[in-house]
């Protein structure tokens, strides 16, 4: 059995947990400080396999990193959630100290575990974590792409009144309001939603996604999202352990890929077993590339602010 662990046992991360467990991809170790919180999640889990008929072994640990020995995953979803009003740019300088922390544990520990990244700002934290844990860049990816392409497909359903199960988004750029979705490369059986939408439309699902985060915020008033993006982490986490080699956008270390360098942005990646296996560089339209333009320049603006890079 490959072995997965949580680090941060809140929503996002214990629902993944359980998503993983159901599905037996992975012994799972869920890891938080808060007091018994890890433990009483995990035996309920645990509990839960007679019912759902899984025999995952589910374990939580308070600050002690010792059991994600020989993991083969490393989910970091700790942090503080956006609450009502913040940005996830706020988030910056809280969550950027909590994942140096886990960082380093990382390395200690699981030295050869490919990391997923959840923590927001997403491709801030994922270069955090890229820098002080010192892996390749290969073995940490910001999971952001899949969730913000569930939600346009979600909306282009719901607006054109189909299965979802047909449709397939893309959305790439930094996972923040500048966020770029792709409507050529978002499809229904094939047929790109250009064909089928007028371009106004387009527009207004296009602008629903890059909200989508901040719209779940406002209705939960407290906490953000969890059931997508636990689900999206655990599509990646899969195609890690079965080694899929799925392609998905994704936060991914640029080398010079779309003309950027030196930062993370969500980018077609071909995700497999030891993690980040290809960057997918697209022939973009002068629009389309001026919008990754933007996000990317977003991103990279937001690192010198806060001093990173
Ligand atoms: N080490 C381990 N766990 C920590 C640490 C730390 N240093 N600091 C905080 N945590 C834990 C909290 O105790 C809490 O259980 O992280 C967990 C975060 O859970 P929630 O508050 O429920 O937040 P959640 O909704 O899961 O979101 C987590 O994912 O989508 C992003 O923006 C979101 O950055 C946020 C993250």
């Amino acid at each position: 059995m490959k072995k997965v662990t949580m680090i941060g046992a809140g929503n996002v991360g214990a629902t993944a947990v359980q998503r993983i467990a159901e599905k037996e991809l992975a012994d799972v170790v869920m890891i938080d400080i808060l007091e018994g919180v890890p433990a009483g999640k995990a035996l309920d889990m645990v509990e839960t396999g007679p019912v759902e008929r899984y025999d995952s072994s589910v374990i939580g640990s308070t600050n002690d990193y010792s059991p994600m020995e020989g993991s083969d995953v490393v989910i970091i979803t700790a942090g503080l959630a956006r609450k009502p009003g913040m940005s996830r740019d706020d988030l910056f300088n809280k969550n950027a100290a909590i994942i140096k922390g886990i960082s380093a544990n990382v390395k200690k520990h699981a030295p050869n575990a490919v990391v997923l990244m959840v923590t927001n700002p997403l491709d801030l934290m994922a270069y955090v974590c890229f820098k002080e844990t010192g892996f390749e860049s290969n073995r940490v990816i910001g999971m952001a792409g899949v969730l913000d392409s569930a939600r346009f497909a979600s909306f282009v359903g719901m607006e054109l009144g189909l299965s979802v199960k047909d449709i397939s988004a893309m959305v790439l750029g930094g996972h923040g309001d500048t966020m770029v979705p792709m409507p050529r490369f978002t499809t229904v059986s094939g047929i790109s939603i250009t064909e089928l939408m007028d371009k106004e439309t387009i527009d207004q699902i296009s602008d629903r996604a890059r909200k989508g985060g901040a719209e779940i915020v406002k209705l939960l008033g407290t906490g953000s999202a969890f059931y997508a993006p636990s689900a999206s982490v655990v599509a990646m986490a899969e195609a890690i352990l079965l080694g899929k080699d799925r392609l998905f956008p994704a936060s991914a270390y640029l080398r010079g890929e779309y003309g950027y360098e030196g930062f993370y942005l969500g980018v077609p990646c071909v995700i497999g077993e030891g993690g980040l296996k290809k960057v997918i560089e697209l022939k973009l339209t002068d629009e389309e590339k001026a919008g990754l333009d933007h996000s990317a320049n977003a991103v990279s603006t937001q690192m010198k602010e806060v001093g990173l890079g």
